[in-house]
C-alpha cells in the first residue's frame, strides 16, 4: 500500500509515518514546514524517518498537491494545519483559512479523481466548543469558541461533501488533546515539563480547575490506522480521546511527581477560545473501528518526560 500523509513533519504525522513505515508500506510525506513553530523542531521529528528507502519528503504546499503526487497512493492521512486555539484570532487567521480550509478543499479536489480507499481527515474537539453534556458524542451539535475550530470544522464539512457528492471515501477523526514525545512546543504538557527541569514557573490560564481528556500519541496512531482499515466507516465521524477526564491542577501534581520538582505555579486570566471541559464519548469509534485508548495518562507523561529530558 502506498500513503501519504500530509503534515508528515508534525508531532502527529511524525508519528503516524513511522508507524506505517514498520509495515511493508511506501509513504511520501507532505509538509512545507510552516513557521507556527521552529523547523529544527519539526527536522528532529523526522530524522529518523529520512533513513528509510520507502519515504519520500516533498517540501510542499499541501494546497499545491496534484494529480501527479497522488499516483498510486491508497490511503490519505490528512494531518496538516495550522495547529492551536489561542493564536486563531485576529490576522493570523489567513494562516488558518489558507492551511485549513483551502487546502483542505484543494487536497479534496485532486482526490476526486484518485481511486483512493480511504481519506482520514485530523479533525479536532475544538469544533464542539463548550458543551452542555459530557461525555460529548459526536451527535453534540458543534459550536466551536475559537477561529481554529471554526476552520477545522469548515474542513470537516468539506470531508463530508467531497464524500457525498463524489464519493471521497472521507472519515474525519476529532482528536482531544493529543500529548507524547514530540509534542508541539505551544502545548501545554510541553510547556509544564520544561518548565519544571528548567525550573522556571509555570503559568496556568484559569484556575486549573478546568478538564481535559488527553489522548497518547500511541493511541491517536492507532485511531488513524482503524479508520484506514475498517470497511464501511466512510462518511462517518469519530471521537479520538484517551478516555479520562483530569484537571490541569492534577496534571501538574502527576508532573511534580515524576520530575521530583515542586511547580512554582502562576495563575493567569483564562484565555478564550480555550473551552472549560473537554471529554470524549469514544463509543462510536469502539463499537465501529474497535479503537479503544490503551496507554495510561501516567505512563504516557512518563515517556514524554523522558523524551524532553
Ligand atoms: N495535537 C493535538 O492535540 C491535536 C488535537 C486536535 C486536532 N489536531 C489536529 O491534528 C493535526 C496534526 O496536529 P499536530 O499537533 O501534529 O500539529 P503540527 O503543527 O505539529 O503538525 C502539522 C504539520 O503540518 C504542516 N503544514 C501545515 N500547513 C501545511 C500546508 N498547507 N502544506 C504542507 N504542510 C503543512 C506543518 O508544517 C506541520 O509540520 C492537525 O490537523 C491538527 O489540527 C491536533
Amino acid at each position: 500500500m502506498k500513503y501519504l500523509v500530509t503534515g508528515a513533519a508534525g508531532f502527529i504525522g511524525s508519528h503516524l509515518t513511522r508507524a506505517l513505515l514498520h509495515g511493508e508500506s511506501s509513504v511520501i510525506g507532505v509538509d512545507n514546514f510552516t513557521d507556527y513553530y521552529e523547523r529544527k523542531l519539526k527536522e528532529a521529528n523526522i530524522k529518523d524517518l529520512r533513513d528509510y528507502s520507502n519515504f519520500t519528503l516533498l517540501d510542499m504546499d499541501v494546497a499545491e498537491l496534484s494529480e501527479r503526487e497522488l499516483e498510486g497512493v491508497g490511503v490519505v492521512f490528512h494531518q496538516a494545519a495550522q495547529a492551536g486555539v489561542r493564536k486563531s484570532w485576529g490576522k493570523s487567521f489567513d494562516a488558518y483559512t489558507h492551511n485549513n480550509i483551502l487546502a483542505t478543499q484543494k487536497l479534496l479536489e485532486v482526490c476526486r479523481s484518485i481511486p483512493l480507499e480511504r481519506f482520514v481527515y485530523a479533525s479536532s474537539s475544538s469544533v464542539y466548543g463548550e458543551v452542555a453534556e459530557l461525555p460529548v458524542s459526536e451527535k453534540a451539535y458543534p459550536q466551536p469558541v475559537s477561529p481554529y475550530g471554526v476552520s477545522k470544522l469548515a474542513g470537516e464539512h468539506l470531508g463530508n461533501l467531497y464524500y457525498y457528492n463524489y464519493d471521497v471515501p472521507v472519515v474525519s477523526l476529532r482528536y482531544f488533546t493529543v500529548y507524547g514525545p514530540g509534542q508541539r512546543p505551544d502545548m501545554a504538557f510541553n510547556i509544564f515539563i520544561r518548565s519544571l527541569l528548567e525550573d522556571r514557573p509555570l503559568y496556568v490560564f484559569g484556575n486549573g480547575e478546568q478538564t481535559r481528556d488527553f489522548t497518547y500519541i500511541d493511541d491517536a496512531v492507532t485511531a488513524n490506522l482503524a479508520a484506514a482499515d475498517v470497511t464501511g466507516v466512510e462518511g462517518k465521524i469519530f471521537n479520538v480521546g484517551g478516555g479520562s477526564q483530569v484537571t490541569v491542577n492534577q496534571i501538574i501534581a502527576i508532573l511534580e511527581e515524576i520530575t521530583e520538582r515542586k511547580a512554582r505555579v502562576e495563575f493567569q486570566p483564562p484565555q478564550k477560545g480555550d473551552p472549560r471541559h473537554t471529554f470524549a464519548d469514544t463509543s462510536s469509534a469502539r463499537h465501529l473501528l474497535g479503537f479503544v485508548p490503551r496507554v495510561d495518562l501516567r505512563y504516557g507523561l512518563q515517556r514524554q518526560v523522558a523524551s524532553l529530558k
